[in-house]
């Protein structure tokens, strides 16, 4: 899972649900991972990025987006120098150099100031499971 532990990924996970939107958070984790938001919460083709802190105090963001084959869930922190990317359009675009990203595969459309979609790595994808009407990631 990158570079979170168990420990603060559950703290962000607790801190990440925001309960006007979802009711009522379960605060343990189920065998499908840590859960994120009902499956109501994101319709077909609808992107929507959980902002959160970790236990550290660290903000950063997953972001869930639905198509037809499903959920994907992406950390929403850019590969270059760690920003904090935002939707805009159909695109997740990073503010601090401009790179853009997939919002449903992670991929690097464009790199920081224009460079080729070599020059960085993709998101960072987490597990996504769909159970019972809630949503799941590891
Ligand atoms: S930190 Fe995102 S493009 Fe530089």
């Amino acid at each position: 899972m990158g570079k979170f532990n168990r420990r603060t990924f559950l703290a962000f996970v607790s801190a990440l649900i925001p309960s006007a939107l979802l009711g009522k958070a379960e605060a343990a984790a189920s065998p499908y991972g840590s859960f994120l938001a009902k499956s109501t919460a994101i319709k077909l083709g609808q992107t929507q990025i959980y902002g959160a802190k970790d236990s550290n105090g660290r903000s950063f963001e997953v972001v869930l987006t639905r198509t037809r084959t499903g959920v994907t869930a992406l950390e929403g922190t850019c590969t270059h120098q760690g920003c904090l990317v935002d939707l805009k359009k159909n695109s997740l675009v990073c503010p601090c150099h401009g790179s853009v990203f997939n919002p449903a595969s992670g991929a690097v459309i464009m790199g920081p100031n224009g460079s080729s979609k070599s020059s960085i790595k993709p998101l960072t994808k987490y597990k996504v499971t769909e159970k019972s009407g809630k949503i799941y990631i590891k």
